[in-house]
C-alpha cells in the first residue's frame, strides 16, 4: 500500500533550548536560514509524501503560520522585483498538504501519534521527530520506503551508537538478515543498563495502522509517558518489524551541540556560504 501521510510530532516544550523556545517553538529554531521542522518536511516531500499531519499545541502557531501562505510578504517581494525569494517563499507554502492537530497534554511520543487516528484512517503511515536531521544523498524516508515495499510491515530507522549513548535512544535487538536490513526481535526504550544492542531508533518510522491498538494497550512508560516505542513492543506479538541502517548523517538538532554542529555543516554544504565561512572556521585557529 502508498504511503501517503506523513506524522510531525511537534507539542514538546523545547526545555533544552530554552530561553530561546520561551516564545518560539523549537520547530521553529533555523538551521542556516531554514526552520528545522523545513528539513524534515523538504525530506518527506522528496520521499514522495503529500501529506502532512503535524501534532502542535500551545504556542505552536508559528508552525502554520510558516507553512502558510503570506499574502503581504508575498505581494511585496513581487512589486520590489525579488522573483528568487518570491519563488522560494511559495516553495514552502506550497510543498504539499498540511493538516495540524492538537496534543491537549504532554502525555509522550506514543500519545501524539495517537490522536492521529482519525486523520490517518486504516493505511501505513510515516512518522519524522524533527530533531532528528539527517543529511544524505537519498532521503532517508525513501530508504525505508523500500524496505515497507519490501516486507509490507513496520520499519524503523536505526543508527550504531557508543553502547554508553543507548539510554538516550529507543535500542533494537536483531537479527541482521541483508545489506543494513534487521528484523526486530525486541526492543526497549532508553534502557538504563544493558541494552540489547547498539542499534538506536532514531526519529523516522513507517508504522503499520496496527499501532492505533497497540497504542491504546500501552501505559505510561519512561518518564510517565506513553512511548512509542512501548506500543511498537506490544506491536511485535503480532506483526513483524524491520529495521533499516540508513545512509546518511544524523544530527540531534534537538541539542544544543548537535545543532551547533548541524548548522556548521549544513552552512559548509552552502554554496553562497562555503568559502567564506571555510576561511571563516580555519581562522579561528582552535
Ligand atoms: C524519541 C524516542 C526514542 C528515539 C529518539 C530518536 O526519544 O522515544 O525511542 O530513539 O526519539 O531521536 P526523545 O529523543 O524524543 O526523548
Amino acid at each position: 500500500m502508498k504511503i501517503k501521510k506523513a506524522v510531525f510530532p511537534a507539542a514538546g516544550f523545547g526545555t533544552r533550548f530554552l530561553p530561546a523556545t520561551k516564545a518560539i517553538p523549537k520547530e521553529m529554531l533555523p538551521l542556516v536560514d531554514k526552520p528545522l521542522i523545513q528539513y524534515g518536511v523538504e525530506e518527506a516531500k522528496s520521499s514522495g509524501l503529500s501529506e502532512i499531519i503535524i501534532v502542535t499545541g500551545m504556542g505552536k502557531t508559528a508552525i502554520e503560520d510558516h507553512f502558510d501562505t503570506s499574502f503581504e510578504l508575498e505581494k511585496l517581494l513581487q512589486e520590489r522585483g525579488k522573483t528568487e525569494l518570491l519563488r522560494m517563499i511559495e516553495n514552502v507554502s506550497g510543498m504539499v498538504h498540511f493538516a495540524y492537530t492538537r496534543q491537549k497534554k504532554p502525555l509522550g511520543l506514543g500519545h501524539a501519534i495517537g490522536i492521529t487516528r482519525n486523520l490517518i484512517n486504516n493505511e501505513p503511515f510515516a512518522v519524522f521527530l524533527g530533531d532528528d536531521i539527517i543529511d544524505s544523498e537519498v532521503p532517508v524516508m525513501r530508504q525505508m520506503m523500500e524496505v515497507h515495499k519490501r516486507f509490507g510491515t513496520t520499519v524503523l530507522a536505526v543508527q550504531k551508537v557508543p553502547k554508553s549513548q543507548a539510554h538516550l535512544y529507543g535500542v533494537i535487538k536483531g537479527q541482521k538478515i541483508g545489506d543494513g536490513i534487521y528484523r526486530v526481535l525486541d526492543l526497549v526504550e532508553k534502557p538504563q543498563s544493558n541494552p540489547p544492542s547498539n542499534l538506536a531508533i532514531i526519529g523516522r518510522y513507517i508504522l503499520s495502522p496496527g499501532i492505533f491498538n497497540a497504542l491504546e494497550e500501552t501505559k505510561p512508560g519512561k518518564g510517565g509517558e506513553i512511548q512509542l516505542t512501548d506500543a511498537l513492543r506490544i506491536l511485535l506479538r503480532t506483526q513483524e518489524i524491520y529495521a533499516l541502517e540508513f545512509e546518511g548523517t544524523r544530527y540531534d538538532a534537538g541539542d544544543k551541540l548537535g545543532f551547533l554542529k548541524a548548522n556548521v555543516s549544513l552552512a559548509l554544504k552552502r554554496p553562497e556560504l562555503r568559502a567564506e565561512f571555510r576561511k571563516f572556521l580555519k581562522d579561528l585557529k582552535i
